[in-house]
């Protein structure tokens, strides 16, 4: 039956958090900080194309502001909203080489912290293809009172309470995970609100896509060559061979494989011992949707959510996707090649 109401993603919000006597509100508004910013990086990436006609990067615009890159503006939207947010102790960014503890009374007295690649796939803005923007929730471990500390952004990704990403697409969506449920909201441009659009999202366990930069296959360990091979064969699974498909943003390779099924996959390879991809950013975040959806992730040897960080932009291997499939993957891409 058609829905006829909307359900925009703090009514969503608030109805969850109320199932939770203990709760207080705070992780709800925090997303819906996150939210806002997501929305005015989305009318910036609207713009894009215009780029040339509105002034690049260093240049100044006709109000006499100066133009930002895409990746540098959504970064400084995010840490300005949540700076001036009630809910967030401190923030940690794929474009920052340090975390950043916000000072004031109200950001101490904050019991979380939010970790984000501010604009992932920064490559495909060129071309008009899918970006989005990636984060992550931890409950912070340092006295409540004071500033944040260090300790607070190495946390493993099994202490997430929430992650998400909002993907600037065809249409504009924002999906986050709890450990309860992943849903996903739609922009509603009319009036300015994401609207619940894919409720209680969960991965199928098989799949018929696998998603990778086969273009490095030269520098990849035996194993994963005879995976790839496995893939492009009439696999027993499918009778037939799987499809790839590589857009080269995380997030919207990442969000295909959450719909429709599949693996997607960054190996460590000759040249990378750790694969490309940033644990804290990319995969922890990632990975804990796709768990929360009923997939699974790995690095090769172990959960990628078990990972314990020791650094802040450290990288890790990442298998990802339809539980069945990334088993599979596991039985060809043997221990001892893996690095990570
Ligand atoms: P970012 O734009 O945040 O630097 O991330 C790009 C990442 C990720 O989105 C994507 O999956 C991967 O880089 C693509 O890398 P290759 O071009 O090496 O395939
Ligand atoms: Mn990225
Ligand atoms: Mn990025």
């Amino acid at each position: 039956m058609a829905q006829n109401k909307l359900i925009t993603m703090d009514e969503f919000t608030i109805q969850e958090t109320r199932k939770f006597p203990q709760a207080t509100g705070e992780l709800s508004s925090l997303l819906r900080d996150i939210g806002l910013a997501g929305k005015i990086v989305n009318k910036q990436v609207l713009k894009a194309g215009l780029v040339d006609i509105l002034g690049k990067h260093g240049a100044t615009n006709i109000q006499g502001e100066e133009q930002m890159k895409l990746d540098v503006y959504a970064n400084e939207t995010l840490i300005n909203i949540l700076k001036n947010s009630s809910d967030c102790a401190g923030i940690a960014s794929e474009e920052n080489d340090d975390h950043v503890c916000y000072e004031d009374t109200f950001s101490a007295n904050s019991k979380y912290v939010v970790l984000f690649d501010p604009l992932d796939g920064s490559s495909n803005i060129d071309v008009n293809a899918p970006i989005g923007t990636i984060f992550s929730i931890y409950r912070r471990v340092s006295e409540l009172g004071k500033t944040c500390t260090k300790e607070d952004f190495l946390q493993p990704g099994n202490r997430l309470m929430a992650a998400g990403y909002i993907i600037y697409g065809s249409s504009t969506m924002m999906v986050y995970a709890t450990k309860i449920s992943v849903n996903g909201f739609t922009l509603e441009p009319s009036i300015g609100e994401f609207c619940l659009s894919h409720p209680n999202i969960r991965i199928p366990e098989n799949g018929k896509i696998y998603s990778i930069n086969q273009g490095n296959t030269v520098k990849y360990t035996e194993g994963m060559k005879s995976y790839l091979n496995y893939c492009m064969e009439s696999n027993k699974e499918e009778g037939r061979p799987y499809s790839h498909r590589y857009i080269g943003s995380m997030v919207a390779d990442m969000h295909r494989t959450l719909i429709k099924g599949g693996i997607f996959m960054y190996p460590a390879d000759k040249s990378s011992a750790r694969g490309k991809l940033r644990l804290q950013y990319e995969c922890n975040p990632m990975a804990f949707i796709v768990e929360a959806a009923g997939g699974k992730a790995t690095y090769g040897n172990g959960n990628i959510l078990d990972i314990v960080p020791t650094e802040l932009h450290q990288r890790t291997p990442i298998f990802i996707g339809s539980k069945n499939m990334v088993n599979k993957a596991l039985e060809f891409v043997a221990e001892k090649e893996m690095v990570g």
